[in-house]
């Protein structure tokens, strides 16, 4: 009995902060939405490719699914503290970030790329050391302005949002994950995006110690890689959003 009133007694604390309770019947997705075509939203509805394989794992598990979106630097502490169960937005396998969740599987293999007006282009490190480079915070953009070019990087709250910077010249670079630089740049005549600048790839995060769900989430990539449902939403997403960017 002590040990039930000591579980009852952490539930209220839980809900008396303002969290959200861990529901059995469902998996809760936590992502930040502004992030195409990997997630973005279609009115109020978060749609993209990383929504799909979190449904694919609900799917898998036979559970509800849902979905929420907030900071990025709030995604993979939402996982820890267990408001989550599946922290997915483009979240590069860091060893840093390892230390604090466990990683699936890959599903992606991609990168960042600096993205400037091409009235100031940019070639190597060098071009961007010493101006002011924008970035989406708390994002590997940011540890490589931090580390590499060993400067502040001017922090933003999505990639659109320091893209519009680099327009208004707040910024002469922004730094950014190839798929969304791709879509800030649609039908920017003035805007190019560079080479590769680092190689990465992107994983579901969860809270560490469940090997049960990591292996049901590894079991959905496998599925859906090879079964193209992957490579279809990757397509049909890309689509959407580039469609929603013309608008
Ligand atoms: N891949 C980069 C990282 O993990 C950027 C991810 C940003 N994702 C997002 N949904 N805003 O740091």
């Amino acid at each position: 009995m002590k040990l039930k009133n000591a579980v009852f007694a952490a539930l209220a604390a839980v809900c008396a902060c303002g969290c959200v309770r861990e529901d059995d019947n469902a998996i809760r997705m936590i992502t930040e939405a502004t992030f195409p075509p990997y997630e973005f939203l279609r009115g109020q509805e978060i749609v993209g490719i990383d929504v799909e394989i979190c449904r694919a794992v609900a799917k898998t598990l036979g559970k509800e699914f849902k979905c929420e979106t907030v900071d990025f630097d709030s995604v993979i502490p939402a996982v820890i503290s267990r408001k989550a169960d599946l922290a997915a937005a483009g979240i590069t396998i860091t060893e840093d970030r390892k230390k604090n969740v466990d990683f699936s599987d890959p599903y992606v293999r991609t990168g960042i790329v600096m993205i400037y007006k091409k009235s100031a282009p940019y070639a190597k490190a060098e071009d961007a050391k010493g101006k002011r480079v924008g970035v989406q915070g708390g994002t590997t953009s940011e540890t490589y302005v931090l580390e590499q070019l060993g400067q502040e990087p001017e922090r933003f709250r999505s990639p659109a949002e320091a893209v519009a910077g680099l327009k208004a010249g707040r910024v002469e670079f922004v730094l950014a994950d190839i798929d969304p630089a791709k879509n800030c740049v649609k039908g920017e005549d003035d805007l190019a995006i560079s080479d590769f600048v680092t190689s990465e790839e992107y994983a579901v995060a969860i809270r560490k110690g469940q090997p049960e769900l990591l292996k049901a989430i590894n079991d959905t990539i496998a599925r859906v890689k090879a079964d193209g449902s992957l490579a279809k939403w990757i397509a049909q997403y890309t689509e959407e959003a580039d469609k929603l960017k013309e608008k």
